[in-house]
């Protein structure tokens, strides 16, 4: 299964990610978190990333592009994956599709996952990551047992830098300006499920799952 999770900033792709592609036994591939594993890395691609990054713009499909075909050739890639944030701009799609018809494979399927703009902001603004084990809460909707710490390590919370509200706006027009279009682009092909994604997460979940098993 080669699978794509769609969707604007906060819509809940790495929450409904992580339970789809441990369902599907395939890795959960996300671009987000590859990036931001190497900007505490210091390494020389997050040191490009960062400050894109921090203005909630897209990095440099080339960069991206390149991180993700590396990604891709490990070995636990070879029945499948679960590309979240991936692709994110026609270019980027356009070179997942070329690498994959040079094996004549392609895309099985695309979930598009949509919720308005408020419950978007609601979700971001309120979103706490674990900085050591990345387990993620929410300050309303999914609360640790002890305010502000990570209930599976102890460590303090920390808020994303791009979940501040400047930022948040910034990173919705960049999608409605860059990443949107490939919602037709996957319709098109008869690849896109769209996804209902205002609901609760289980509910969500039960969705995802019935839509990966059709
Ligand atoms: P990335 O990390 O991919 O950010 P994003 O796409 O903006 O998505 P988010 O992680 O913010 O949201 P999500 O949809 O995964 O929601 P989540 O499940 O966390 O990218 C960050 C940056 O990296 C980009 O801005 C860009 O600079 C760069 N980048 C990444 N990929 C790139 C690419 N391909 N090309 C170029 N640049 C790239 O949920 C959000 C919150 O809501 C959480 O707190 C969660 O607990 C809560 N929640 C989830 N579901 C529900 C629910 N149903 N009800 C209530 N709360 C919920």
């Amino acid at each position: 299964m080669k699978i794509i999770f769609l969707g604007p900033p906060g819509v809940g792709k790495g929450t409904q990610a992580a339970q789809a592609a441990a369902a599907q036994g395939i890795p959960h591939i996300s671009t987000g978190e590859i990036l931001r594993a190497e900007v505490e890395a210091g390494s020389d691609l997050g040191g490009r990333a960062k400050a894109y990054m921090d203005r909630g713009e897209l990095v440099p499909d080339d960069l991206v592009v390149a991180m993700v075909a590396q990604r891709l050739a490990q070995p636990d890639c070879a029945s499948g994956y679960l590309l979240d944030g991936f692709p994110r701009t026609m270019a980027q799609a356009a070179a997942l599709e070329a690498k994959l018809a040079e094996r004549n494979e392609a895309v099985d399927t695309v979930l598009y996952f949509s919720a308005p703009d408020d419950v978007l902001i609601r979700r971001l603004s309120g979103r706490r990551a674990c900085p050591a084990c990345k387990a993620g809460f929410h300050v309303e909707a999914m609360p640790p047992k002890t305010e502000g710490i990570c209930d599976k390590c102890g460590t303090e919370l920390i808020q994303r830098d791009d979940d501040k509200p400047e930022t948040i706006q910034n990173r919705l027009e960049v999608y409605a300006a860059q990443t949107a279009e490939l919602i037709d682009h996957y319709r098109q092909a008869g690849s896109l499920v769209e996804i209902d994604s205002a609901g609760k997460v289980g509910e969500i979940a039960g969705t995802v799952n019935k839509a990966l098993a059709a």
